[in-house]
């Protein structure tokens, strides 16, 4: 692992592995889009790099939440991310609040974040009008700083890959932002982390409402593929999915439908889009659904049938955790240590 003190622009570990870290919410019900755009990703980065993943309660405390709810949802995210087949003995897996590190760099990094660059995040924008389209919508001060708390996340690791879905591009660029200022003005100490973003299924589409992303607020139910979801429903979802009024299983303008089901089958089957268009070219729309629903339903079948058995035991699931905060924490409790001495807080560093 890299010296916690060292200047690291660029610098690889001493094991020549890259370094990976993502975040997911442990909230809702995670869905086929949250899988293809960021889980994959996460499962093939931890065969190539050192990998460290964490389930972002806090950033989930930003909106009005239930206590209990989150706990079970919580554990619902760490059972899926096992079931779809990370590893505890290859990458690091574990609970944001369980490591006061990131609470605290969050606070850290206001100081070198502008305010008005939050205030242009779309994420922002569009949970804050929601928002405040309910009756006496609350506000949370949380939710304005819900980037920084994501930059804190990343930039405690010196980190050199973000995996993510497209909807996540603002933000990590805010991150790369929030890194290049603080090294500006206190010395070269995060590393800039760079956006991953699959070539393939980057944003899934609602199956519904193809011209919106699959979300788990806002999207259609029908439309929404819910990885617990049973095999039958899954398969209507996409014999149901919205298409266009032609007859051609091609990518393009107006097409959004067809194009995100293409680009679906072609992430399940490990092929390219072009590849898709052309076996079920002259194939009709109603074969071409029933085809993705039924390669989704084969493909999750063995991730959905490990999640029941995972998410039955929570106190394995606790152990997993726990071990996983434990080795986050020795990562990240050195670059704090240093972040804390280059803002001049805390008694001055005694070196060796
Ligand atoms: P969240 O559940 O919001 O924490 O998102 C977890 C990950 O899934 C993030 O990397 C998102 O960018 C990604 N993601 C969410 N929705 C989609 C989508 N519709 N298509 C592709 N990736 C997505
Ligand atoms: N904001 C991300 C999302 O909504 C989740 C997240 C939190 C994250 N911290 C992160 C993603 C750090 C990547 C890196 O999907």
């Amino acid at each position: 692992m890299g010296g916690a003190g060292e200047g690291n622009q660029g610098a690889l570990l001493s094991g020549g592995r890259r370094r990976i870290f993502s975040g997911i919410q442990p909230t809702g019900r995670k869905h086929l889009g949250n899988y293809i755009g960021a889980i994959r990703q996460y499962v093939t980065g931890q065969e190539r790099a050192d990998s460290i993943y964490c389930i972002v309660d806090l950033h989930a405390i930003t909106v009005q939440h239930d206590p209990a709810e989150l706990r079970a949802r919580l554990y619902d995210t760490a059972a899926l991310l096992l079931a779809a087949g990370l590893d505890p003995s290859r990458c690091i897996l574990f609970r944001q609040s369980d490591l006061s590190e990131h609470s605290e760099l969050c606070w850290l990094l206001t100081s070198v974040t502008a305010w008005g660059d939050l205030n242009r995040m779309h994420q922002w924008k569009q949970k804050r009008a929601l928002l405040e389209d309910r009756r006496g919508g609350f506000v949370s001060a949380g939710l304005f700083n819900y980037p920084v708390l994501q930059a804190a996340d990343v930039l405690a690791y010196r980190i050199d890959e973000v995996p993510v879905g497209d909807d996540q591009r603002q933000h990590i660029e805010l991150i790369r932002e929030t890194a290049r200022r603080f090294n500006e003005r206190f010395g070269d100490t995060f590393k800039i982390p760079e956006l991953v973003v699959p070539e393939v299924g980057a944003r899934i589409m609602d199956l519904q409402s193809p011209l919106s992303k699959m979300a788990t607020t806002g999207g259609t139910e029908l439309g929404t593929v819910y990885l617990t979801d049973q095999p039958d429903l899954i398969a209507k979802k996409f014999r149901s999915a919205v298409t266009d009024s032609e007859r051609e299983v091609v990518k393009g303008p107006g097409k959004e439908g067809i194009g995100n089901l293409i680009e679906i089958l072609a992430v399940v089957r490990e092929t390219s889009v072009a590849e898709v268009e052309s076996e079920f070219s002259g194939i009709g729309y109603g074969d071409f659904k029933a085809a993705v629903g039924g390669a989704v339903v084969a493909w999750l079948a063995p991730v959905q049938e490990r999640y029941g058995e995972l998410r039955a035991d929570e106190s394995a699931l606790e152990a997993v955790l726990a071990d996983g905060a434990e080795r986050a924490r020795a990562e990240a409790a050195p670059v704090l240590a240093e972040v804390r001495g280059k803002l001049g807080l805390g008694p001055p560093a005694t070196r060796p």
